[in-house]
């Protein structure tokens, strides 16, 4: 496992955008995993950036999401700030706005009728793409990676899983309540890929930011492999993981600082 600590966001969302941009130079036909939430936000901005700056060509990447709540998805009927599906999150935050191919593009259905035979499919369809190449990851204040919660087999698949009460009041502070949701009007479950699904992904490239994140990635990263912290399973993996923390989310790492 390789530790990258920055000093700040800005430094980590760059750091990262430089190795995802260096894989779709590297090999253009790429299948990239990609995340929702705060974290990567920045690291959006900046391969935006790479393709109107420096011309980086998405034309041929698929790419395949971590998550989708159960009951959202793209609905263009609603008012677009209602809509809190992560399907409009990457259209707003990238997909708009590089030349990546719509037919590329695979995010778990939140209005999928049959769910288990969606999530079956998702799984076949990753395997069709030939495997993903390179996965990024956030974790949560939970240690959960996409929504694999406490106590998700460390061999699960892409499957609906219940939410806990911690990533509900995390998600619903962070993006629902801007929205005008109501509390209870925020979906309680979430179509996932597994841990399972997650270890095979060629690479991992997990963020952290911030200090409310910092005794959550110390206990993943050097605590006990447990489903408790499901995060932890990063360190199961056989081949390459990248862990890129700003200063405040390393603070609590027993590590020192120049690992860079
Ligand atoms: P965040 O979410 O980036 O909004 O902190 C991370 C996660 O829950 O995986």
């Amino acid at each position: 496992m390789k530790l990258i600590i920055t000093k700040d966001y800005e430094e980590m969302s760059k750091t990262a955008a430089v190795i995802i941009a260096e894989t779709v130079k590297t090999k253009p036909n790429c299948v990239l995993g990609f995340a929702t939430g705060g974290t990567p936000i920045g690291t959006y901005k900046e391969l935006i950036r790479y393709y109107k700056e420096e011309k980086l060509d998405f034309s041929l990447v698929k790419t395949f999401n971590l998550d989708e709540y159960f009951g959202l998805g793209m609905d263009l009927s609603k008012p677009y700030d209602k809509d809190q599906s992560y399907a409009r999150f990457m259209q707003e935050e990238l997909f708009d706005h590089i030349n990546i191919s719509k037919d590329n593009i695979n995010i778990p259905y939140g209005l999928a009728k049959q769910p288990e035979k969606f999530c079956i499919d998702y799984e076949n369809k990753i395997k069709k793409a030939g495997g993903i190449d390179l996965q990024l990851l956030g974790i949560g204040g939970n240690g959960h990676i996409a929504f694999n919660e406490p106590g998700s087999s460390l061999a699960s698949r892409t499957r609906l899983q219940p939410l806990t009460k911690k990533t509900l009041k995390d998600n619903y502070e962070s993006f629902f309540k801007k929205a005008g949701f109501n509390k209870e009007d925020m979906p309680c479950s979430a179509l996932t890929m597994g841990v399972g699904t997650i270890l095979e992904a060629r690479h991992l490239l997990m963020l952290v930011s911030g200090k409310s994140k910092a005794l959550t990635i110390k206990e993943a990263i050097e605590g006990c492999i447990t489903s408790k912290i499901t995060a932890s399973a990063i360190q199961l993996h056989p081949g390459k993981v990248t862990v890129i923390l700003d200063d405040d989310a390393a603070s609590e790492l027993s590590w020192s600082l120049d690992l860079v």
